[in-house]
Parts: structure tokens; sequence; C-alpha cells
């Protein structure tokens, strides 16, 4: 059986999913992609054509297909989310919702109510904890070979001055926050996986560099239940990306380090880019794993798949989804009242 599915948004993120979808072509047939921008939608098309995944039809209103797919993959900007999310339900589609979940605690709450009442899956898309690299990852940190663990501190780096609009990433309304909001829980999703229960979740940040409403920089601690600690440092205005994404493990008797880092201008090549993921650990000072693994969708889709053939829980639903926008929300809530943002 081939899932059929639809395509609801074709900007930056667009060809990522298409790179991984041709990784799953025997899973899966496009049957329509939806822009109102005509020229992304044809060039999102020719890719799922080019690889095989059927001869999508072109929309400029997603709607009139919601009743020729079975799923939907949601890749729009945030303040859309809640929208799209609730037609393609009432719909009866699956959905794959780009993160983050909503805007808002009261549009997720809205929106998990109408995917259990219709009995549909209603997916988020992290894809960093469905990368080989980083579940190669967990499995070292709790594999016990290098004790207790400490302190997980995780950075991504990156520059949106290339951007010459930011479009929908300017305003907080269209956005949801800052930074903090909308990137750093890549970090903290796999953090969270990692180090289990969060206690207490606290961010600073401050503004500039490009022009948006949000924070552009963002620092932010937290303590688990376990006893462990964590940190993630996050920039959209770095003047020097070096480290895309690495995660460090402190453990009793090692520390483990993963990073993905492009080998070319992200922002330019987009899913063209080359990648290089490398775990590495010490002492004594050793590389454990090597890969060409980059911003890779495949194992999250993957997921998305197996969940709707096999019934299994799936690990990034709306339910978890909004449980870390409202630790987010709370550490916003606090750097409010204290001055820190
Ligand atoms: N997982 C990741 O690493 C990652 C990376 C980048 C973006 N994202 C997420 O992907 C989503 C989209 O981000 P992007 O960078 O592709 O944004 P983008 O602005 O490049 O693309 C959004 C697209 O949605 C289209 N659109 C607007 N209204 C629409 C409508 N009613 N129907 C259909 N299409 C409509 C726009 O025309 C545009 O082409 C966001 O949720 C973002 O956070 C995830």
């Amino acid at each position: 059986m081939k899932h059929r599915i639809g395509i609801i948004g074709c900007g930056w993120v667009a060809p990522f999913h298409v790179n991984a979808l041709a990784n799953l072509r025997g899973r899966v047939e496009v049957t329509w992609v939806a822009d109102p921008a005509a020229e992304r939608t044809e060039t999102v098309a020719r890719q799922i054509a080019q690889e095989g995944l059927g001869d999508p039809r072109r929309l400029r209103d997603y709607r009139e297909g919601l009743g020729e797919a079975a799923s939907v993959f949601i890749l729009l900007p945030h303040h859309l989310h809640h929208r799209a999310t609730l037609e393609a339900l009432a719909a009866g589609c699956h959905v794959l919702l780009e993160k983050p979940l909503a805007v808002s605690l009261a549009e997720a709450d809205e929106m998990i109510r109408a995917a259990e009442s219709a009995g549909r899956l209603l997916m988020v898309a992290y894809p960093h904890r469905y990368r080989t690299t980083t579940r190669a990852f967990k499995q070292y940190v709790e594999s016990g070979a290098y004790g207790r663990l400490i302190l997980l501190d995780a950075m991504m780096d990156e520059n949106l001055r290339g951007y010459a609009d930011l479009g929908w990433i300017r305003e907080k309304r269209t956005l949801g926050g800052g930074v903090f909001f909308s990137a750093s829980p890549h970090m903290l999703d796999v953090m969270f996986w990692i180090g289990g229960e969060v206690a207490t979740l606290s961010m600073v940040g401050n503004h500039g560099g490009v022009p948006m409403e949000g924070e552009t920089t963002a620092v932010s601690i937290m303590k688990f239940r376990s006893g462990a600690i964590g940190t993630t440092r996050h920039t959209w205005v770095s003047p020097a990306p070096q480290v895309w994404y690495t995660m460090r493990a402190v453990c009793e008797n090692g520390i483990l380090t993963l990073t993905a880092n492009p080998e070319g201008d992200l922002v330019k090549e987009g899913h063209l880019c080359r990648w290089r993921s490398v775990i590495r650990a010490t002492p004594p000072d050793r590389v454990l794993l090597e890969s060409g693994e980059g911003l890779d969708f495949t194992g999250e889709i993957t997921h998305f798949f197996d969940c709707l053939e096999t019934g299994q829980p799936c690990q990034t639903d709306a339910r978890s989804a909004r449980k870390l926008m409202e630790l987010v929300f709370q550490a916003y809530d606090k750097a409010e009242r204290e001055g820190g943002n």
C-alpha cells in the first residue's frame, strides 16, 4: 500500500521533505502540492516527478486537494499551522506538521482535541531525534560506558543576515516568538528526550542584527529531575557560523560530542548542501561515528508512516510538542518579568 499525500507549502523546507520521500519511494505517492506562489509549487512538483514520486497536481488552494490525500505534510509559516491542521483533520487526513505545533497554547489545545476526536495522527516534525546520528548519540549516553549524565550542552550557530526578506519571521504574531521559540526546540526536543523530565527551564535573550521583533540570540538553562543540568546557546546572527548543531554530553567518565555541519552555504544551497555529522568521545579523543548525514527527514517521515501502518505511539505527537511549547512560554514569561529578554 502506498501512502497518498498532499504537500501544503512549497517554501525553503519543502525540497528537504521531497529528498527524504525519495528514500521512501516504494511507500508513498505525492498526489498534489499546494502554494499560492505558483513558481514554487512548480519547482517542488518537478522535483517530485524527477524523484519518481508521482506527477502531482499543482494547487493554489490546498483545500481543493484534501479529499484526495490520506495524509498531508503542512510546511507553512507558524501562524497558519492551526487553521490548516484543523481543516486537514476535518477532511479526514493524518497530518505531519512542521514544528512548532502552533503559536499559542489555546491553538495547540484545539488542534489536539481535533486530532483526538477525528482519530487521526497529528505528528509534529522535530527531525533531529529521528536522525541516525542523534539516535546513536543517545545510545552512547545511555550505554553506561561513560557513567552518569551530568550536563547536556547544546549550541546552534546560524546567520539569517543572508535573507533579503525575512517575511513572516519578522513578527511575533506570525513566528510565535523569537529564535528560542522557533528554532531552539530543535535542541530542546532532543535534550528532553535524552535527559528526561524537566524540573525547570529559564531563558535570556537579546535582539538585533536582523529586523525581527523576537529575540535573535537566546541562551537557556534547565534542570532535569534526574539531577543533570542542560544549556542551549543559539544565535541567528552569527558573523561566522562555525558549528551548525552541536551537543555535548558531559558524563562522569567521559564527554560525548555530536556535531552536524553543512559543508557549504545552507541558506543558499538548501537541500543540495553536503553535510558532515560526527560523534566524538574523550578521553582518549576518538571518533565513534562519522557520516554525511545532514538535515535529513527520512527517519522522521519513516516514523510517521510506521505509526500509520502499525498504530505504534508517535514519539513527537501533538501532546509532547505542546509540553515543550508550554515550557518555552513559561521561560519567556519568567524572562519578561525579570527583564531577561
Ligand atoms: N525542520 C527544520 O529543520 C526546518 C527548517 C526550516 C523550516 N522549518 C519549518 O517549516 C515551515 C515552513 O518554513 P519555510 O522555511 O519553508 O518557510 P517559507 O516561507 O520558505 O515557505 C512557506 C511557504 O508557505 C507558502 N504559503 C503561505 N500561505 C499558504 C497557504 N495558505 N497554502 C499553501 N502555501 C502557503 C508560502 O507561499 C511559502 O512558499 C515552518 O514551520 C518552519 O519552522 C523547519
